[in-house]
């Protein structure tokens, strides 16, 4: 038996510790959030909120319930550097210490790192530390996209068309987030669809989740404000504007970064690696690297992982994740969130919801939400996830949206995730961007 660590409080934690409680070890599962997850507390066998920057707190939780394996879910804790501090006290973990971390924390570092050790899948891009610099670079590109160089939950990059018109705004935000310190990534913009690919490994052998798409505006069709994350989809395989090759790009970039972590750093990078790729004109390129999985994508993985997430784990920590044959449920799932009304901008704060309708046979995970009197509550971010998993794309997105219908309050969700029409679309527009 054994005791696991869960470090994080959101909906793909939830999901996390569901699926550690699925494995055939019988582990006991102990967690510590930033703010109470009731979904997660649920499962725990002991839970402990506090921040992630307490270091000395979260060594002391984790030598009394005796872990043997500790997992961050999130990427605050791991950039505070969690798994540093559990390696003090003699405690493994599954995800990445503070300096690996950097491969989420500074998409500078990453965008070197690739350059340096010629591997494939790079923009036009330049790290720019003078208005000089940002001006020149950003002459010799059709359209730009702006982004500070540290982490930012994916709100600090611009994009031009979508966030600012012309390339002049462009380098005035430049200018604006030199001022406040530090430099600015200016790169090519890119056109084409994007898929998430979150990866195992122990910084050796790469093992692939079947690769996601997200939809980050808050609206149907693609309108309004960047989110999170409002819904994702997988079918299990690949996406359908996607070909084999592209798969295998985007896998071949992740174990060349994977060797070149091993070479820079002298160690290897133990976690997850969950790389943002675009599907363009000339071929998989790659936008950013998380150290984590991706919210809400973790909901579309592990709830068709057939593997043993513990072995996986453990695997990971001790290099062997070569000998272990990692299968998934080929079967399609679609991940809807329920929003409080008003999200992102202007959400309503503190109102209830009701997930008592919500049918058994959809999964349903706790994101942003409060337990106050049995009664859940909502806070201003993302509140619950739903997840239906289909034989077909059509059944999974019919039963995941029955259950984000089924919630009572509040909320908004985006109807068309995972619709025939939306696939449809995406479809089109990579056969344009192709034609291009
Ligand atoms: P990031 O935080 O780097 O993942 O960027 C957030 C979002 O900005 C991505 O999901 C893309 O939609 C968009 N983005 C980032 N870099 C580029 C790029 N070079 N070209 C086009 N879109 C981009
Ligand atoms: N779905 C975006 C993220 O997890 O960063």
């Amino acid at each position: 038996m054994a005791n696991i660590l869960l470090i994080g409080n959101a909906a793909r934690e939830h999901v996390i510790a569901e699926t550690i409680l699925r494995s055939p070890q019988k582990p006991k599962l102990y967690a510590y959030m930033a703010a109470k997850n009731p979904g997660i507390a649920g499962l725990a066998a002991a839970a402990e909120i506090g921040p992630y920057s307490d270091r000395e707190g979260i060594k002391a939780f984790a030598m009394k319930h005796n872990i043997d394996l500790a997992v961050v879910g999130s990427e605050a804790p791991i950039a505070e550097g969690v798994v540093d501090a559990l390696k003090e006290v003699g405690i493994v973990s599954a995800s990445p210490t503070k300096a690996m971390a950097r491969l989420e924390t500074s998409k500078g570092f990453t965008r070197s790192l690739m350059q340096k050790y010629g591997i494939a899948g790079l923009p036009k891009f330049r790290i720019c530390s003078t208005m000089d610099e940002a001006q020149e670079f950003a002459g010799g590109l059709a359209e730009i996209v702006v982004k500070p160089d540290g982490l930012t939950g994916g709100k600090g990059v611009k994009v031009q068309g979508d966030h600012f018109a012309t390339k002049e705004e462009g380098l005035s935000y430049a200018q604006e987030l030199m001022h406040k310190g530090g430099s600015v990534l200016i790169e090519e913009k890119l056109d084409g669809e994007e898929f998430s690919l979150q990866s195992f490994t122990d910084g050796t052998t790469v093992t692939d989740c079947p690769p996601v798409q997200d939809h980050k505006r808050a609206y149907a069709d693609d309108k309004g404000p960047n989110t999170g994350g409002m819904g994702s989809y997988t079918t299990g395989r690949l996406l359908p504007f996607m070909t084999e090759q592209d798969l295998v790009d985007a896998h071949g970039i992740t174990v060349k970064v994977a060797q070149a972590l091993k070479k820079e750093l002298g160690k290897p990078y133990v976690g997850i690696m969950y790389g943002g790729f675009i599907i363009t004109k000339d071929g998989v390129r790659l936008i950013e690297y998380n150290a984590r999985f991706g919210d809400p994508e973790a909901m579309n993985v592990l709830p068709i992982l057939r593997s043993d997430i513990v072995e996986l784990f453990r695997r990971m920590v001790e290099g062997t994740l070569h000998e272990m044959r990692v299968e998934f449920d080929p079967a399609p799932t679609v991940c809807k969130y329920a929003v409080p009304k008003g999200y992102p901008e202007h959400p309503v704060k503190g109102e209830a919801v009701d997930v008592s309708a919500v049918p058994k046979d959809a999964m349903l995970y706790y994101a942003s939400v409060a337990e106050n009197n049995r009664k859940l509550i909502m806070s201003a971010s993302r509140a619950i996830a739903v997840v239906g998993i289909g034989r077909t794309i059509e059944e999974a997105e019919r039963l995941a949206q029955i259950a984000v219908e089924s919630i009572r309050g509040p909320i908004a969700f985006r109807k068309d995730i995972g619709t025939k029409k939306l696939l449809q679309k995406r479809i089109e527009h990579m056969a344009a961007v192709k034609r291009r």
